[in-house]
């Protein structure tokens, strides 16, 4: 994934934010963000003070976060690592792992994941994810042709780039395609794409895995305004504790 298109099209979308901002809040530093990406949770963060790690595998996307790092203090630090194999050699009030990206993991990926988050919460720690409610995915048709979604102006040429995804899905796996057209004033269209595979588990299995690590889980909710999840809800989110 191109970082600049990334962050362009992901900071249309901030509605998560006050959720997270108001946990960071709670818990306390240090917060680890773990696939923190170009940095549209963690700059938030460590712009209102916070004192934040950011880890990532992608070295182009903590690249592009780095330069947005400026002169922000605490200023973030930034390491690329693997999620399921890390070890940071500290322990954080807060562990976050938001924007859909722990239903990506296979679930030994995801239970390896969770322990190392074990290993670096503090005694009383907090860590949360987020991640598409697995049963709305689920009652939607097997797959879906191109949808157009929405539109941004390309950071680097002014140009317009048209969003739009596909998906396929399987009583397993929910395969999305983004598909990026940045259109030239020539006529001429350049289109990149970028692949997201969602594993289909229930809710259930989170919860179970979490407690295996460890953790107790506090609270489930549906949405970031903290509603009740429930089988309709848009998400899961949940948030466990050491
Ligand atoms: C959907 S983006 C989310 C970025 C950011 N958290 C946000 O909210 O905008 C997912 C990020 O997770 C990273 N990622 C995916 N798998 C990872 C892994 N196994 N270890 C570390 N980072 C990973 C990707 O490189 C990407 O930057």
């Amino acid at each position: 994934m191109l970082p600049e298109i990334y962050h362009a099209h992901h900071t249309m979308h901030l509605e998560d934010l006050p959720f997270w901002l108001e946990l960071a809040d709670m818990a306390g530093d240090p917060i680890l963000e773990l696939g923190c990406g170009t940095g549209r949770v963690l700059l938030s963060m460590a712009k209102v003070g916070h004192h934040c790690v950011g880890l990532d595998n992608d070295p182009a996307m903590l690249a592009y976060l780095q330069q947005g790092v400026g002169s922000i203090t605490p200023t973030p630090l930034l390491v690329v690592e693997d999620m399921c194999r890390f070890n940071l050699h500290r322990q954080f009030s807060l562990v976050i792992l938001p924007c859909n990206t722990f239903s990506t993991l296979s679930e030994a990926q995801q239970l390896s994941c969770l322990a190392c988050v074990y290993e670096h919460l503090k005694p009383g720690g907090f860590f949360a994810f987020s991640i598409p409610n697995s049963q709305v995915l689920l009652s939607l048709p097997a797959r879906a042709g191109v949808e157009y979604e929405e539109a941004f102006t390309h950071p680097q040429t002014g140009n317009p780039v048209q969003v739009s995804s596909s998906y396929h899905r399987t009583k397993k796996l929910f395969r999305l395609t983004w598909y990026y057209d940045e259109l030239h004033p020539d006529g001429r269209v350049d289109r990149f794409t970028a692949l997201a595979a969602h594993y289909l588990l229930p809710t259930q299995a989170y919860l179970d895995k979490l407690r295996q690590v460890g953790l107790v889980v506090n609270a489930q909710y549906g949405d970031f305004d903290r509603s009740e999840f429930v089988d309709e809800s848009p998400c899961l989110i949940c948030i466990a504790s050491r």
